[in-house]
């Protein structure tokens, strides 16, 4: 990965389509004033917004600097360059399916070649509604702004990549009909995240684990996402696509990518993306008994749910990865809405010592091993040790470290900061390739078929069919981040 948080981003103009939205007040700017409060972006960088609405530079300027004061990790007031930076952002109204919103937004682009020195460079950032992004991609095209003799060209495009394998495999050609694959920058934003990227920092920049990584010690691998909130206002969108499509297809099968993949070769976009696609080809089809899909009671009382419907705002599932590394080894993964709390973690189940010496320990708990992706921000080791005093008694003791004690609070950049500093540095390494997601798809899409959800209480840790899927086999979910659990 040739990008580090310490290089700057090059000189461009980010073009962002659908800038009166929610992602770009409240996400994509406050990372840009957090960047530039760090040091990170270009003088010359520029950002023209695109949406349908009618809004002078100026009322937009307010909104951006609404998002920035209450979502930016640096706020405006502790940020010098606020002043300089807002003024770097304009607006402009047009019709996404209207050739003359390109041709007008292609005169922008030179112009600000001249005026501000971007070099050529343009990122299109579609924050639009994933209808919308075939239409834009295709005008961009008729409009030649997906290529420029002086500087590059890209595009970032949101998620859901796709309804499903057919509708991304669509996806995918009408965007390489516009753009090459290295243009194209998906985005998942959990791979922005400092701690999911700690994990192959875990792994291949320490030598005392990764000989423990297999199938030799591991006895299974679990990964949590629990949020505590509901669908909220967008259950237009989640009734269609449920748990599957938006947090397994994407962010949880990309956590188990990093932390199942064999290590890359080289830390580049090419490498590591070939090896996390190769570990999800050797994901085996889950069996309809080891899936598990439940549905918070009250889900059907949202506003925007279709009466009676059976979306899944839970998932737990089994997979097996047929891999000289893993066979045998369940991965244990669950995610849903509405839950006792959130929180994102990995946890690796140690196998039980080959023989237990000390009889008076016969429930010895095995090690565990917690990658704590969020709230709490660390690690936790669990290990035995002797209890004090006579006999040979021993109890699980747990070795934590917190990013917040030993580097201070604030100190972990928002992830769209690092994925927009990645983009504008032309490293793909944390963004999809197109094979990924397919192959995500070809794996997610048997488990999007409807079936009656089990229900599950609201603020409850799921519904008890998911223990069951880790009882049969002599396992149990365990929080590792809370202390041990
Ligand atoms: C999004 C999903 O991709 O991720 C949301 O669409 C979910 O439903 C969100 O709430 C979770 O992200 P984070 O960063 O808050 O864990």
């Amino acid at each position: 990965m040739s990008a580090t948080m310490q290089s700057r981003g090059e000189a461009a103009t980010i073009a962002i389509l659908g800038a009166s939205g929610d992602l770009t007040q409240r996400k994509l700017v406050p990372a840009l004033h957090s960047l530039a409060c760090a040091g990170l972006l270009s003088p010359s960088l520029r950002v023209i917004g695109v949406a349908r609405s009618e809004l002078s530079d100026e009322a937009f300027r307010d909104r951006l600097d609404d998002g920035v004061t209450r979502y930016a990790r640096l706020n405006s007031g502790a940020c010098e360059q606020w002043d300089d930076f807002a003024s770097r952002y304009t607006y402009m109204s047009g019709d996404y399916d209207d050739p003359e919103t390109y041709r007008r937004l292609g005169e922008r682009l030179a112009a600000l070649d001249v005026t501000a020195g971007t070099e050529g460079n343009a990122l299109f950032y579609l924050a639009t509604p994933p209808t919308l992004s075939p239409l834009i991609i295709e005008q961009i095209g008729r409009a030649g702004l997906n290529h420029s003799d002086r500087g590059w060209r890209r595009v970032i495009i949101e998620k859901p990549f796709g309804h499903d394998l057919e509708s991304a495999q669509k996806l995918n050609e009408q965007v390489h009909a516009v753009f090459d694959e290295d243009q194209v920058y998906r985005i998942d934003h959990y791979l922005g995240k400092e701690t999911v990227q700690n994990i192959m920092t875990f792994r291949f920049a320490n030598a005392i684990f990764e000989p423990l990584w297999n199938r030799n010690y591991v006895e299974s691998v679990q990964i949590t996402m629990a949020e505590s909130i509901g669908v909220g206002h967008r259950a237009g969108y989640y009734d269609r696509a449920g748990v599957q499509r938006d947090m397994l297809q994407n962010h949880l099968l990309q956590l188990l990518t990093l932390v199942a993949m064999e290590p890359p070769s080289a830390f580049n976009a090419r490498s590591l993306r070939d090896e996390k696609v190769k570990v999800l080809q050797a994901v085996r089809p889950v069996a309809s008994e080891d899936l598990v899909l439940g549905q918070y009671e009250g889900y059907l009382n949202d506003k925007g749910v279709a009466p009676g419907s059976k979306t899944a705002t839970y998932v737990a599932l089994k997979l097996l990865i047929d891999n000289w590394r893993w066979r045998g080894v369940p991965f244990y993964l669950r995610s849903g809405k509405n839950m006792s709390g959130k929180m994102t973690e990995i946890t690796l189940q140690f196998k039980q010592v080959p023989h237990l010496l000390f009889p008076e320990s016969v429930d010895l708990a095995t090690n565990s091993l917690s990658l704590c992706v969020q709230p709490d921000e660390g690690m936790h080791l669990i290990f035995q040790t002797k209890l004090p005093g006579a006999g040979m008694r021993t109890a699980p003791v747990d070795m934590e470290f917190h990013y917040r004690d030993q580097f201070g609070e604030r100190v972990l950049p928002e992830a769209y900061e690092r994925l927009l500093l990645d983009a504008l540095q032309g490293d793909a390494s944390l963004f999809a390739r197109s094979d990924e997601i397919e192959v995500a798809w070809r794996l997610v899409d048997p488990l999007t078929l409807e079936r009656e959800p089990v229900s599950y209480a609201a603020g409850s840790r799921g519904p008890v069919e998911a223990d069951a899927l880790l009882a049969r086999e002599g396992h149990r979910w365990v929080m590792g981040c809370e202390h041990g659990g």
